[in-house]
């Protein structure tokens, strides 16, 4: 493996990927390896898979790029079908998930200041949330590891604790911009938000003139069993983020907004040379596409209660080494007791041809292709039991 010109801002696994095909990845001697990170969240209807490879083929030899000074059809296209089928106003394109949260923060900021209110300047987000490594969206992130030796970051940011409710009403005032809030939590380990904070949530943003914005970069894309996360959570935000699965592996994030926000952002106010380029633009219209002749959401929600059940008894057949799960959909974090370790038993796994991630916590975070089936589940507990069972137990410190 030759990474010696790559910068060294990443633990890369030891294995080199040359091929993928529906969940699997195939490496350079042949060997197929179970993918349950699905490249982090990203290749929802697998990879490699046709449909997506024709569309962008196609608007390969067609248009690639033209950038945002002119209007091109995919990412026009694109926005309506977002819009249609969120309800939402308006679709802004930029090419990952930290952008799309950097440009809900400044429309934020500035719609409050067309309001006259350019005092409310405040983000305010939640512990162990993550929102990206850009220094908006960093400043946002609770986590302080993330922070350590980039500061200053911008100033404007506070934090009130997760899925605690009755801290919210002291951590909301008037110079409250909006709150940014992972619906389920990815990073930090697989922790949904409760149905009665998020209600709190929206209630004191509604009160008080915060908007209130949903992460569903992780969550979103029909991983909780709905197109957009809000709806597997039942409260609506003002302003939606989204990346990774979008686009099925093409680079794109967009942001949602509200109608009573479409104005917000005038001309030169925001903007990105790629964003919702024409090839990432058609990459994500066939998704759309193709997850509805899948019925994906319905699949996701049976194969999501299936592999949770499947992963509550592999926990309670090894209570030494895991707690019971968490989760929704598929996205499920199995947390892993000490003295085991999670990127242990992930570097275990991997030898045995399953892919899995990691999130804080010291907990396994699955986020399979969401086409995976029920067959494909049983294979990824058993390999997690074989796992486990190999590390035999060890007496917790
Ligand atoms: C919830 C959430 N927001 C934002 C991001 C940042 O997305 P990106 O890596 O595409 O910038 C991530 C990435 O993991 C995420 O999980």
């Amino acid at each position: 493996m030759n990474d010696s010109a790559l910068l060294a801002n990443y633990s890369r696994a030891p294995v080199r990927f040359v091929a993928g095909e529906g969940c699997y990845l195939i490496d350079e001697r042949g060997r197929r390896y179970l993918d349950a990170i699905a490249g982090i969240a990203v290749c929802a209807l697998g990879h490699a898979h046709p449909g997506i490879a024709e569309a962008v083929a196609r608007q390969a030899k067609t248009l690639v790029h033209a950038s945002n000074l002119y209007y091109h059809e995919p990412s026009g296209e694109l926005a309506g079908e977002l819009t249609r089928r969120s309800g939402f106003a308006r679709a802004f394109f930029c090419n990952s998930g930290t952008e799309a949260n950097e440009a809900a923060i400044k429309l934020a900021r500035k719609a409050a200041y067309r309001r006259g209110e350019s005092e409310r300047t405040t983000i305010l987000a939640f512990s162990g949330g993550f929102h990206g490594r850009t220094l908006g969206a960093l400043a946002a992130t609770a986590n302080p590891e993330y922070k350590v030796g980039f500061e200053p970051l911008p100033a404007g940011f506070a934090w009130a604790p997760f899925n605690d409710v009755a801290a919210l009403d002291a951590a909301i005032d008037e110079r409250t911009a909006a709150c940014i809030v992972e619906p389920v939590q990815g990073e930090s380990g697989v922790h949904p938000a409760s149905a009665e904070f998020l209600a709190e949530l929206r209630r004191l943003c509604s009160e008080r003139g915060a908007l209130l914005i949903f992460d569903e970069v992780q969550c979103g894309m029909g991983r909780l069993g709905n197109l957009f996360a809000f709806e597997s959570v039942g409260v609506r935000p003002d302003l939606v983020t989204m990346a990774k699965a979008l686009g099925n592996g093409l680079p794109i994030g967009a942001m949602l907004v509200d109608g009573a926000l479409a104005d917000a952002l005038q001309p030169g106010d925001h903007g990105s040379t790629f964003g919702g380029s024409p090839v990432s633009a058609a990459a994500a219209l066939a998704h759309l596409q193709i997850r509805d002749e899948l019925d994906l959401d319905r699949h996701v929600r049976s194969v999501g209660e299936y592999a949770f059940a499947q992963l509550s008894m592999l926990a309670q057949g090894f209570p030494a080494h895991f707690e019971a799960p968490r989760g929704r959909g598929l996205l499920l974090g199995l947390p892993v007791r000490e003295p085991y370790r999670a990127a242990e038993l992930a570097g275990e796994a991997r030898e045995q041809g399953l892919l899995l991630g990691v999130g804080g916590g010291n907990t396994l975070r699955l986020a399979p292709p969401l086409i995976v089936t029920a067959a494909e589940i049983d294979r990824i507990i058993e390999t997690i039991g074989i796992v486990a069972a190999g590390m035999g137990v060890l007496a917790a410190k």
